[in-house]
């Protein structure tokens, strides 16, 4: 495993990724639906020192959970291919979600390995596919750079704190809490639900200012950060099945530092719960080539314990 570069904090089996079989032809009526689906995660470059031992790439293991408690494997992508072996992961997967953390969205391996992909799932839409993207904190910011195509960041800092949201009249109308439950919506509007764990962001000025985004996204809400900027913290593609958030619903589910403020109440529960259920239920669809996956290359055997900042933990109990 080590020489693959891998962090093993779920141990992987990731060597198989990087050797691949042709494409599979589609045999699949077009009414089959794929049951079976398969999100791929780019990873990040480690930089913990900490980490360091257990590989050179990772992915924080409550994205993996987020996904998995969702119905769907996850399939890490490193970030190191090339062009050609992206093609062909992206006809394995049935979407993709860009995770949070903290790279230069213009110049990264992490940045460009996005690009590929973004063009690819553009390209599956417009020919009558669905391929879904979902962005996470750094994920919403990276989107809207893809988007854009430039920076529109500025500090809007809100770290570590909980907040409502400020849902705008489009989140009612909206495909992400289209089978939200009345009670939920409100708790949402009231309640500290969603984690914010970020220096930058987008402000609502930046958003509506800037025509690629304004066309591209609906706004579904906004927050206030610390310096009384307002910034988008979530939106939805208007064509594309592309979504935004710049809080982290899968804190809510998997993560328990006591030092965070990661929202653990019922309704943050399942917010989480809808949330990765809708995400994995858009790669679950009919009229897909997908279905044929190479199933020993996804992340399922979560025996071991993963590495996070300072401590190696059992993965089923922090205090
Ligand atoms: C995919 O859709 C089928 C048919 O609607 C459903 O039975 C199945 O539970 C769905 N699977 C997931 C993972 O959403
Ligand atoms: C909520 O958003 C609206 C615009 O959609 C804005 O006018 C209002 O100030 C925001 N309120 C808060 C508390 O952020
Ligand atoms: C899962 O991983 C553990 C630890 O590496 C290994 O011992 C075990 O054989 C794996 N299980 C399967 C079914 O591959
Ligand atoms: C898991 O935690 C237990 C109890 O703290 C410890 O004894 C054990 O070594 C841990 N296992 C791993 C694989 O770290």
């Amino acid at each position: 495993m080590s020489q693959t570069g891998f962090l093993t904090y779920l141990c992987l089996f990731i060597a198989c990724c990087v050797g691949y079989s042709e494409a599979f032809p589609s045999k699949l009526s077009q009414e089959a639906v794929n049951d079976r689906p398969v999100i791929g995660v780019l990873t990040q470059i480690v930089s913990d020192d900490v980490m360091k031992p257990f590989g050179r790439t990772y992915i924080p293991a409550s994205y993996v959970k987020y996904l998995e408690s969702g119905g769907s494997r996850v399939m890490p992508i490193r970030l190191t291919l090339t062009t050609a072996e992206y093609e062909n992961i992206f006809k394995k997967i049935n979407g993709l979600l860009f995770i949070g953390g903290a790279v230069d969205l213009e110049t990264s391996d992490f940045a460009r390995v996005a690009k590929i992909f973004y063009r690819l799932a553009l390209m599956a839409n417009d020919a009558g596919d669905f391929f879904p993207i979902w962005g996470t904190c750094m994920g919403l910011q990276l989107l809207t750079v893809l988007v854009a195509g430039e920076s529109l960041l500025t500090d809007t800092l809100a770290e570590n704190v909980a907040l409502p949201l400020n849902l705008t009249t489009e989140a009612h109308s909206s495909r992400m809490f289209e089978g939200f439950p009345d009670k939920l919506m409100t708790a949402l509007t009231q309640e500290p639900l969603t984690g914010n764990f970020h220096h930058f962001g987008v402000t609502v000025q930046n958003f509506q200012e800037n025509k690629k985004l304004n066309s591209f996204f609906s706004l579904l809400s906004t927050n206030v950060a610390e310096n009384g900027a307002h910034f988008i913290s979530t939106i939805e593609g208007k064509r594309y099945p592309f979504y935004g958030v710049q809080w982290h619903p899968e804190v809510n589910r998997f993560q328990w530092d006591r030092k965070k403020n990661y929202p653990h109440s019922a309704r943050a529960v399942q917010l989480s719960s809808l949330l990765a259920e809708f995400f994995v239920d858009e790669g679950n669809m009919t009229n897909t080539h997908y279905q044929y996956l190479i199933t020993d290359c996804v992340l399922w055997n979560i025996s071991t314990p993963f590495c996070q900042s300072q401590s190696c933990k059992n993965d089923t109990v922090s205090h």
